[in-house]
């Protein structure tokens, strides 16, 4: 048994489904979390769901990461536009990222084009809503298989 993906979801993805659903749809976080385990499992994966408002919550979960999961999917939300810290934990990370963004950040505010995240992410998925999160999982087990 192979570990589990880790996904991380950052602060206020934990409000998807009411929050902005012109810009983030309708789909709430339970209903990706629960999609992202059908989908690895279709692969013979698992997954490990994290969501956190917390930066420091974050970076413990992303350096668990290290020795606990086989790879590892970030939207780290606001975070991935301010967070060195972030950063330095997923530098830290040995095992495949794929950055998920639900919206365009590309076309949207200039402060949201750049991710600290990007950088250290084998791919970047964005704008593609929830069916991001089911790409970077086939992604994933592409590079696992
Ligand atoms: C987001 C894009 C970020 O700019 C924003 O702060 C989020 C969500 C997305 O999934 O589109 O919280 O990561």
């Amino acid at each position: 048994m192979s570990k589990p993906l880790h996904i991380i979801n950052g602060p206020n993805l934990n409000l998807l489904g009411t929050r902005e659903p012109d810009v983030y749809g309708t789909t709430t976080l339970a209903d990706i979390e629960a999609m992202c385990a059908a989908r690895a499992d279709t692969h013979g994966l698992t997954t490990l769901c994290l969501q956190s408002n917390d930066e420091g919550e974050m970076v413990n979960f992303i350096q668990a990461a290290r020795t606990e999961a086989s790879g590892l999917i970030i939207n780290a939300g606001a975070y991935s536009h301010t967070s060195v810290a972030i950063l330095d934990a997923l530098q830290a990370v040995q095992v495949p990222i794929i950055e998920v963004h639900l919206s365009n950040i590309f076309a949207r505010e200039e402060f949201r084009h750049h991710s600290y995240v990007s950088g250290v992410a084998a791919g970047v998925i964005c704008g593609l809503g929830a069916q991001g999160y089911e790409m970077a999982i086939d992604a994933l087990a592409a590079r696992l298989a």
